[in-house]
This record gives structure tokens, C-alpha cells and sequence, in this order.
């Protein structure tokens, strides 16, 4: 018996946020976020939560499946953010109802920052290889706009809404090969550093509210909002999104040369890059694929998105071997190795 992933339906708003939008906001330039980062532009959601997003990638992934929703046996939402106030109640709940799934069935939302959908892909995988289930559902949905104080250059240069989803099935075939998740406590320091290096702080900040004319405007609020120590993630990111891609193959019977596709957590091309150094010495040939230039960092939203632009573009084909491999705040991390498959 096996766990075949079909997917990604995904979700992209349609607002435009480019470097030079963020040139007007903070003190930054293009030239500085495309080298010390590799974006170019990002999604801004401005009316639409988790909630919305979650439901129409799920959407556009039943409707590509011609899938029954009333079949779905689970729904896992990964996400860090809901409408930038609640954190109940689940909003795996409100999608059920959305996308017309039954009553009844088990639904819950997940927390472990980036590594969320990662993690929720592991997580269906178990239930149905259990017998929980059959048809899971899993989302990936981030309005990280919401908690991005646009006064601080140090943070909102990186991020984008988004968002995406997998129905993992019951198969004959093979599908899911193996998942790795894990976690490295980052217990911070003293002062804001308290709840670690990535981690949220109470202030008053600009959240982005319209965008009139081609400019965005934007407004104080006081609340949570993302900060973090920029040098100890990169650093932490690169040594674990190499051993979460190398784990994910140990003990499978296929290696690094198996693999076609990578797709890594979008957070920054010099992570990515940093990660994979050298892993063509260990026999990879396949193509490392991001689309984080166009979409930043969407956090559990970042893996779907670029797989279906790999997809659309071919670079992920019927069978591909695929490994999507993120890291988060928590610190977590965590991959999937599977192959690909786009037909019932
Ligand atoms: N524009 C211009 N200058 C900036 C900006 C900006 N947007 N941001 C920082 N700088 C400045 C800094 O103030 C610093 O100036 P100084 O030398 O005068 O102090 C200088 O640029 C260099 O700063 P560094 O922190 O060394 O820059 P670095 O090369 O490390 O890049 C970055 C910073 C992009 C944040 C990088 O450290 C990084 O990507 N870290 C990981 C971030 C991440 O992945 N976070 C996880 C997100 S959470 C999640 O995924 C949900």
C-alpha cells in the first residue's frame, strides 16, 4: 500500500508588491534585495485571509482532480497567521465548509512556521498509512503581510502571501517515499530575543491597507509582528535544509542521483544556494527549483507555489522523483521525498 500526492492546486493574489514599491517604504534598493536575497517581487494579499486563500487553492486542486470533496476523510491547515488576531478557531473548519466536505470529519490546523506544510504532508501520510484514512486534504495559506511591519526593512523585504494544496490518497502505486521532520529548540536570548531568534514582538508598526494609484499605503497598528535575527537563520537554514534533503533518501533505496527535482523553502536564493553546495559531488543531476524571485518568502505556502510553476514549465513530469525540503521558526525542518503523479 502506498500514499500517492497529487497537486498543487495553489493561490496568488493579484497585487503586485515590487522592490521599488518597498524602495518607497523603507530604506532599501532593488539592488540590495535582488543580491542579498534574490526577490524581486512578492503577493499581497489586501482582502483575503488564510481562510479565503486556503479555500480557493483547494478549489482550483479539486476541480483540476475532479475530486469529490465529500470524499476528503481530514483536512490539515498549516499556517502562522489567520487574520492577524484569532487563532481560533480552526480555520481547516471554515475551509471544510467552503469547499462543501463533509460533516463529520476531522480537521485541525498546524503550527511550526514554514516547515508547516512540510510537516502536514508527514503527518496525512501516517493517517492514511494507518488507516485513518484514505483522502486527506493539505493547505498551506499565509497572509505573513499581515504581521510584516513595512517600517522594518529588516523583515519586510522577504515576504508574500500565498497559497497552496495537496490531496494525499490511498494508492497500488508509489507515491510518498519518506518524510523527515525534526526540530533544533531556539531557546533566544534576553530581551525580545526571550521566545527565540524567529519570533514575534508587540509594537506599533505600518501594515500595508490599500494600494491606490500603483502606491501602497499604509497605517500604524499596534500588535504582533514578525522580527528576527536575519544571520543565526541563515546560518541555522543552510546546515539544516542539507541534512533534511540528505536524510530524506537515507534508508529509501534511492540517492541524491535519483532525485529530478528539489524544491526548497523560499526564503532566500543564498540559502538555497549555501545548502546545496557541492551536492553535485554527491551524484545530484537534477534541477533546484525556486520561484521566490517572483513570490518571496510565502512560508507554508513557498513549496506548492513553486511546484506548480515546475510543473507548468515541464520540470516536473509524470514520475519525477521530487524532494520538497523547508525550514522554520521553532526552529523546525523537515522534507518529503515522493514521486510525482498527476492522474488518478
Ligand atoms: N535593505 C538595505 N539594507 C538592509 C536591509 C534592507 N532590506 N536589511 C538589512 N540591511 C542592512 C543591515 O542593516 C546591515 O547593515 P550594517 O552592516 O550597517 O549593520 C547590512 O544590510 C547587512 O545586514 P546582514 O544582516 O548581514 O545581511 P545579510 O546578508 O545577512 O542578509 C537577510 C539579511 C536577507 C535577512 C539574511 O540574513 C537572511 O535571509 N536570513 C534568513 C532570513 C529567513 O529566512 N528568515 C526566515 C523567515 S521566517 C519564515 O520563513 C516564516
Amino acid at each position: 500500500m502506498g500514499v500517492a500526492i497529487f497537486g498543487p492546486g495553489i493561490y496568488v493574489p493579484s497585487t503586485v508588491m515590487t522592490n521599488q514599491d518597498l524602495e518607497k517604504l523603507v530604506d532599501t534598493s532593488d539592488e540590495w534585495i535582488v543580491s542579498r536575497t534574490g526577490m524581486r517581487e512578492r503577493r499581497i494579499s489586501l482582502d483575503k485571509g488564510a481562510r479565503e486563500m486556503g479555500t480557493l487553492a483547494a478549489k482550483e486542486l479539486i476541480d483540476m482532480l475532479a475530486f469529490n470533496p465529500e470524499k476528503i476523510d481530514e483536512i490539515i491547515l498549516a499556517t502562522n497567521v489567520h487574520d492577524g488576531r484569532r487563532t481560533f478557531p480552526a480555520h481547516a473548519a471554515l475551509i471544510a465548509a467552503d469547499i462543501g466536505a463533509r460533516t463529520g470529519i476531522p480537521v485541525h490546523d498546524k503550527l511550526i512556521a514554514c516547515t508547516g506544510l512540510v510537516g502536514a504532508i508527514r503527518e496525512a501520510y501516517s493517517y492514511i498509512v494507518s488507516g485513518l484514512a484514505d483522502n486527506v486534504l493539505v493547505i498551506g495559506a499565509e497572509r505573513i503581510s499581515q504581521f510584516t511591519d513595512y517600517s522594518d526593512r529588516n523583515t519586510c523585504v522577504l515576504f508574500g502571501d500565498g497559497a497552496g494544496a495537496y490531496l494525499l490518497q490511498r494508492s497500488d502505486d508509489e507515491g510518498i517515499i519518506k518524510n523527515v521532520l525534526g526540530s533544533d529548540p531556539d531557546t533566544g536570548g534576553s530581551g525580545k530575543w526571550i521566545n527565540g531568534y524567529l519570533t514575534t514582538e508587540y509594537r506599533k508598526g505600518l501594515q500595508i491597507v490599500s494600494k491606490n494609484n500603483g502606491e501602497f499605503q499604509t497605517r500604524e497598528e499596534e500588535k504582533n509582528y514578525l522580527i528576527m535575527d536575519g544571520r543565526r537563520i541563515f546560518r541555522f537554514a543552510k546546515r539544516v535544509m542539507r541534512e533534511a534533503f540528505c536524510e530524506v533518501v537515507k534508508g529509501t533505496g534511492y540517492s541524491l542521483e535519483d532525485v529530478d527535482v528539489i524544491l526548497p523553502h523560499g526564503a532566500n536564493i543564498r540559502i538555497i544556494d549555501a545548502a546545496a553546495e557541492g551536492i553535485e559531488q554527491e551524484g545530484f543531476k537534477g534541477q533546484i527549483f525556486t520561484n521566490l524571485e517572483w513570490y518571496g518568502n510565502t512560508s507554508t505556502a513557498s513549496v506548492p507555489i513553486a511546484a506548480a510553476e515546475a510543473i507548468e514549465k515541464g520540470i516536473i513530469r509524470e514520475g519525477s522523483l521530487v524532494i520538497n525540503v523547508a525550514f522554520g521558526a521553532g526552529f523546525t525542518y523537515g522534507a518529503n521525498l515522493y514521486r510525482a503523479r498527476f492522474s488518478k
